[in-house]
């Protein structure tokens, strides 16, 4: 819903926009600062440089305790899974922090597979999706014991059945499916419709169940669907689930009972519109799996990282060029590349709070350093004028911040940080140039 708006430009628009939000976010200003629950984000730039990744280890652990409570209430105890979607954020301390209250993880390759058991996941809580799973990562998943591998195609399953039978353990499958159904979001991450490469269509995903079922090396478990990212209408979701639940009806009634429905990620956050909260889409979905009486799994990813985290950067240069002003930031596309790839707005702040109503807004586009015209953080955004060194917080950037960010332009990957309460640390160094030369000769 919120990526292909343009951002409406109006006077001082994220001071306005925080202020609604900031209820809900661990960024706010106290005494003309914005800090991240109580410490300066000026003392984290002065102390690590920038860009910098800052993350609240208090707003994490906050919506991740509100998905397990909601899901468990939603189906009762022990019948509920939350796999955090670990493609949102694969920060290890992270990972370690919401696998110790009580995530799981949806993993999406060997190197997620290997990420979420190093932060100490255990194997019967992580889920394996993804339409291109080679040998090398379902032998790995099958080595470790996962819950199960969700296949998305008649090929995949024949390459899962193989390492299943090489290794001597029975594989357990749930099937992607793809219900079609449409949901209002960037097109880039819609994935439910038929056109998607996404699961598969309902009458395939029964030939595929069936066949799992004859098979001696595969063992049918559950049916998953995952319409899309951002999405902040529930509407979709519900129909998707009621659609699982009645396939997995079926299935049982021809003698192929399965033990849970997945209905996925994707829920939205409020980047600039509304969204609906953790438990209004946990209760839309859990109720109806519940009330079937299947286990529920829900793989959320942004709705725990992406209001938990900002980029922190600093203004290099400022100017003006035909009808334009720029703000030149130190961070850019290989930061925080979803401006560039969707159009999608995030809220940005100064870090020393402009005086109220001091009426010097100005539309800005703020840039990053990298040789794109496409690498920008926000156009045509009000901001109070801004001077070289000075800092901004770009905001809601937790989830698929960090995770896409790249060394395009021989950019470093930034450092993240934690926060909690008054201290901060350091949960990953800034690259240095030695990683431009990693594993070359
Ligand atoms: N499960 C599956 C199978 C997925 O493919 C995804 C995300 C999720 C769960 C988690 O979805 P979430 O709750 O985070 O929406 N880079 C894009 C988002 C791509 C999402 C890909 N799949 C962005 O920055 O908006």
């Amino acid at each position: 819903m919120n990526h292909p708006q343009p951002p409406a430009p109006g006077p001082s628009n994220d001071l306005l926009t925080i202020a609604l939000l900031s209820i809900d976010s661990p960024f706010f200003y106290r005494a003309g600062e914005l800090t991240c629950e109580d410490v300066p984000l000026a003392i984290i730039a002065a102390a690590v440089d920038t860009p910098v990744y800052v993350y609240s280890r208090a707003d994490l652990l906050r919506r991740a305790r509100a998905f397990l409570e909601t899901a468990g209430a939603a189906t009762g105890p022990g019948r509920a899974l939350v796999c955090y979607a670990v493609k949102a954020n694969g920060n290890p301390a992270i990972l370690r922090l919401l696998g110790e209250v009580g995530l799981g993880a949806d993993v999406t390759s060997g190197g997620e597979l290997f990420l979420a058991r190093h932060a100490g996941i255990e194997p019967g809580r992580i889920i394996f999706s993804g339409v291109g799973k080679r040998a090398e990562e379902i032998a790995e998943a099958l080595t470790v014991g996962i819950r199960a591998l969700h296949v998305e195609s008649e090929m995949e399953l024949a390459a899962v059945a193989a390492v299943a039978e090489r290794l001597g353990r029975v594989a357990p499958v749930g099937v992607r499916v793809n219900p079609n159904i449409s949901a209002t979001t960037h097109p880039y991450i819609s994935t439910g419709l038929h056109g998607h490469k996404f699961g598969v269509p309902r009458e395939r995903a029964i030939a595929i169940l069936r066949a799992a079922a004859a098979h001696p090396w595969l063992r049918p478990v559950g049916l998953a669907a995952h319409i899309g990212s951002q999405i902040t209408d529930l509407d979709p979701f519900v129909q998707a689930v009621r659609f699982l639940v009645e396939l997995a009806g079926e299935m049982g009634r021809e003698g192929i009972p399965l033990a849970y429905i997945d209905a996925g990620g994707g829920l939205g956050i409020d980047y600039q519109g509304a969204a609906p909260g953790a438990a209004d889409w946990v209760r839309a979905v859990g109720a109806l799996v519940g009330a079937a009486g299947y286990e529920l799994i829900i793989e959320p990813g942004r709705s725990i990282v992406g209001r938990a985290g900002a980029l922190l950067t600093r203004v290099v240069y400022t100017k003006e060029q035909g009808q334009k002003r720029f703000v030149i930031a130190d961070a850019g596309m290989t930061d925080l590349i979803r401006p560039t790839l969707y159009q999608a707005y995030h809220p940005i702040l100064p870090v020393v709070e402009p005086p109220k109503a001091a009426g010097d807004d100005e539309l800005v586009d703020i840039v990053g350093p990298i040789c794109e015209t496409s690498d920008f953080l926000a156009r045509d955004r009000a901001l109070p004028s801004i001077a070289p060194g000075e800092l901004l917080a770009v905001l809601h950037a937790g989830a698929y911040g960090y995770a896409m960010s790249s060394n395009y332009n021989g950019h470093l990957r930034p450092a993240e940080v934690l926060v909690e309460g008054d201290t901060f640390r350091v949960i990953r160094r800034r690259q240095t140039y030695d990683a431009l030369l990693w594993g070359t000769e």
